[in-house]
């Protein structure tokens, strides 16, 4: 297994690119298969998790092909419904197959996913939606079975917000017959990116960018080309990177709208922007003011930047407290930063993060994608070196992180393993 090695404590500056946004594309794959042909997406980063999509729609049956940022995916040949548990247990993504399988053959077997490092992770909302669509639901030896002669258009309305389960009712009604009304949907980007994906093969969807969605069945969508949207929480780990080292540097090819609380909550701490169309660049402050943040859905502060939040917190001058409302268990970072140092405490969905003076270099371990971002950032603040093992669960986000790092001036290697 691979690990970083950093050397901590030196300076950034230059600019950095965001790449395609991961989250985006795994459901934009799976859509690709609610029409029969070729489908093509640009600016797709090379990164495992979508490694990992494209083995589960060569299960399949598509033909699945990537060279130079651009994904091809052809699903002339389907004809295996089936998202096995090696799969599935591997990337819960996978369960994005649900829907479109369901609205474009019928039926649908997708490995029950179990619990991940963020916690446990239900899929009722999944399957609700599925079900009120008028699939037949049952659950047999650890897989979700689903069958339908043709889904029907219905009301679904979800008690919590969910953005997998609203891709996935959104995959499964654009063929269904009639109107489906969505109430509570998410309105992520990664939301509105499916959506523009959908329009673009056909489907009537109205609603974009709010709660409530109306999509009006249509009885066949055709294969598209589409230029993925850039990803926010690369361009908030990479912000943070700046801060946590009072760096001046450019994240550059980025959406600044998408990443508006991060930011705010990042004045608030007492750091500077220049924020242009798709440029942001951050300038270092003199102290960092500890400042509370709470994870909610878009277009508030997400969960998948608590974790980086938090590291910059550990350098804040005074005590900050951070509350995890998405996945409650999602701390697995913590016991990592205090062996760096770090002074954090947890307390149900709450950690309260006392600033220290400064980090020190550790060997520690990454447990899940966005948690060893973290230990990558506090790693360039903190002094000395700092090793980060099991670092597989970055390269599922982050394409070669520690080159672009290094392209900023960061002392960080990767040894094979
Ligand atoms: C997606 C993102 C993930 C991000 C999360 C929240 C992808 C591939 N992953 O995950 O990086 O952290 O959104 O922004 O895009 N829930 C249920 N029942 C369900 C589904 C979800 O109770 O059937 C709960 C979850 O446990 C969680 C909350 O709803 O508490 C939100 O989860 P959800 O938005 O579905 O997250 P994912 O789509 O899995």
């Amino acid at each position: 297994m691979d690990k970083f090695i950093i050397n901590g404590g030196k300076n950034l500056s230059g600019k950095i690119p965001v790449n395609g946004a991961k989250n985006a594309i795994l459901p934009v794959m799976a859509a690709s298969l609610l029409a029969k042909g070729k489908s093509i997406l640009h600016n797709v980063p090379y990164l495992n998790d979508i490694k990992m999509m494209s083995h589960v729609l060569r299960v399949i049956g598509a033909k699945v092909d990537y060279d130079d940022k651009t994904l091809e995916i052809d699903t002339t040949n389907c004809s295996f419904f089936e998202a096995p548990y090696e799969l599935v247990s591997k990337m819960r993504a996978s369960i994005y197959v649900l829907g479109p399988l369901l609205a474009r053959f019928g039926q649908a077997k997708v490995s029950f996913p179990g619990g991940c490092a963020i916690g446990t992770r239900p899929v009722d909302l999944h399957l609700m939606a599925m079900e009120t669509l008028g699939a037949k639901i049952e659950i047999e030896h650890g897989y979700i079975l689903a069958s339908c002669k043709k889904l029907k258009g219905n009301e679904i309305t979800f008690k919590k917000n969910s953005v997998g389960a609203t891709a996935n009712a959104l995959m499964a009604s654009v063929l269904a017959r009639g109107v489906t009304i969505i109430k509570n949907a998410a309105i992520e980007p990664e939301i509105t990116s499916l959506i523009d994906f959908l329009i673009k093969m056909g489907a009537q969807i109205e609603g974009k960018g709010t709660k409530n969605l109306t999509i009006t069945g249509v009885p066949k969508l055709k294969p598209v080309e589409m230029t993925m949207i850039p990803d926010r929480i690369e361009a908030g780990t990479f912000l943070v990177a700046g801060a946590i080292t009072q760096s001046k540097i450019t994240i550059t090819q980025c959406v600044p709208e998408h990443i508006k609380s991060p930011i705010d909550n990042l004045k608030k701490t007492g750091f500077r922007f220049e924020i242009k169309k798709n440029e942001i660049t951050i300038y270092p402050t003199k102290i960092i003011k500890p400042v509370n943040i709470t994870t909610l859905p878009y277009p508030d502060f997400p969960t998948d930047l608590q974790a980086q939040f938090m590291t910059l917190m550990t350098l804040a001058n005074g005590q900050s407290i951070i509350e995890e409302t998405i996945f409650p268990d999602r701390f697995m970072h913590v016991a990592e930063l205090n062996r760096l140092d770090a002074d954090i405490q947890i307390e149900k969905n709450t950690a309260t993060v006392t600033g220290v003076k400064k980090l020190s270099g550790a060997q520690v371990m990454a447990t899940d994608l966005r948690a060893s971002a973290a230990l990558v950032l506090a790693g360039l603040a903190a002094s000395g070196e700092t090793t980060i093992s099991r670092i597989y669960h970055i390269d599922r986000g982050y394409e070669r992180v520690e080159k672009r790092l290094q392209d900023l001036g960061a002392d960080i290697k990767r040894i094979q393993g």
